[in-house]
């Protein structure tokens, strides 16, 4: 199978990358926004670095010449001055698709999230979710995973709750009374991987979690006992968070934003975990905690 993978260099794409090295069977076009990025990738004789613009349909269509499926990762949830919702998460998915069109494609997965919505109030949910309406349609079988907070080398989730269990005090949203259900990226990655490997039809959507949910503050908890330290987890409230999100955003052009925290602080809740249907064992929590601490 040939797959080709957008956003390559995201903390998904490169321990998916690990997963697909030296895979019998497997040839992987590695799509990244600038020759820079390269140097993040794994190697291995499977995997080509690629250059892709998503301004640039040739650029897209190149790289997916010959190509079974490809994995678009690309996507943010922080904006900046430079990459905002509507063009790294919907408009950079049109690209994606219009070109796995050109190159008959026979298979598009896309990473979506927990709460992706072409009709919710909240913009990144919003983009998500016009998103994966934009890949539904594209008469290619699709499979949409939506996920929660991933756990993994690199993860921004990692490194914040890391940076949080670490410290004696610490201060979060709202108290972290929000329940999360991590999901280890391996976990992401094996599914992924079986995904690409194998023919699909039609179109669907699953919503993948961890094992446990978990409100916030009790992981912050658990993941400083398992670092030998002990933390005491304060609040910052909801409401002065958003004000001083909504002032500094403003002034500096992209960065934590009212929605950025109206996501974080959503609970994780989903009616049917993915896991018996695409085949997984999911890792269990302590598990995945002790993998990011190790890398660490
Ligand atoms: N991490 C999570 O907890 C989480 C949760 C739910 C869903 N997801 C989804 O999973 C996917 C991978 O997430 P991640 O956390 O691994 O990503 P990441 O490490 O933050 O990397 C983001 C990727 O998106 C690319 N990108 C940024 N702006 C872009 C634009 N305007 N146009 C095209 N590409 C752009 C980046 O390329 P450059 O390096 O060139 O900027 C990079 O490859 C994303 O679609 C994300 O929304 C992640």
């Amino acid at each position: 199978m040939k797959i080709c993978i957008t956003g390559a260099n995201s903390s998904v794409g490169q321990n998916l990358l690990n997963h697909l090295a030296n895979k019998e069977g497997a040839e992987v076009i590695a799509g990244v926004r600038s020759q820079k990025a390269f140097a993040d990738l794994p190697q291995a004789a499977n995997i080509k670095p690629t250059t892709i613009s998503y301004e640039d349909s040739e650029s897209l269509n190149t790289a997916m010449a010959g190509a079974d499926c490809v994995i678009h990762l690309a996507g943010i949830l922080i904006e900046s001055k430079h990459s905002n919702y509507a063009s790294a998460n919907v408009a950079a998915t049109a690209a994606v698709v219009a070109a796995a069109q050109s190159q008959n494609l026979k298979h598009i997965i896309f990473i979506s999230v927990v709460g992706a919505s072409p009709d919710s109030n909240n913009a990144y949910f919003r983009s998500k979710g016009a998103a994966e309406q934009i890949v539904a349609g594209s008469g290619i079988a699709a499979t949409i995973i939506r996920t929660p907070i991933l756990l993994g080398p690199g993860t921004a989730g990692a490194w914040s709750l890391l940076a949080a269990a670490k410290n004696p005090k610490c201060k979060v949203l709202g108290g972290g009374h929000y329940r999360m259900r991590p999901l280890d990226t391996d976990d992401l990655s094996s599914a992924l991987t079986t995904l690409g490997m194998n023919p699909a039809s039609g179109v669907s959507t699953h919503e993948l979690v961890g094992p446990q949910s978990i409100p916030y503050r009790e992981l912050i908890q658990k993941t400083a006992k398992m670092l030998g330290k002990e933390v005491e987890v304060g609040s910052v409230p909801v409401f002065m968070a958003k004000i001083g999100a909504a002032l500094t955003s403003t002034l500096k052009g992209g960065g934590i934003t009212p929605t950025v925290i109206d996501v974080i602080t959503s609970d994780e809740i989903v009616e049917t975990n993915a896991d018996a249907a695409l085949g997984l064992t999911l890792s269990s929590l302590d598990d995945t905690l002790q993998r990011i601490i190790k890398a660490s």
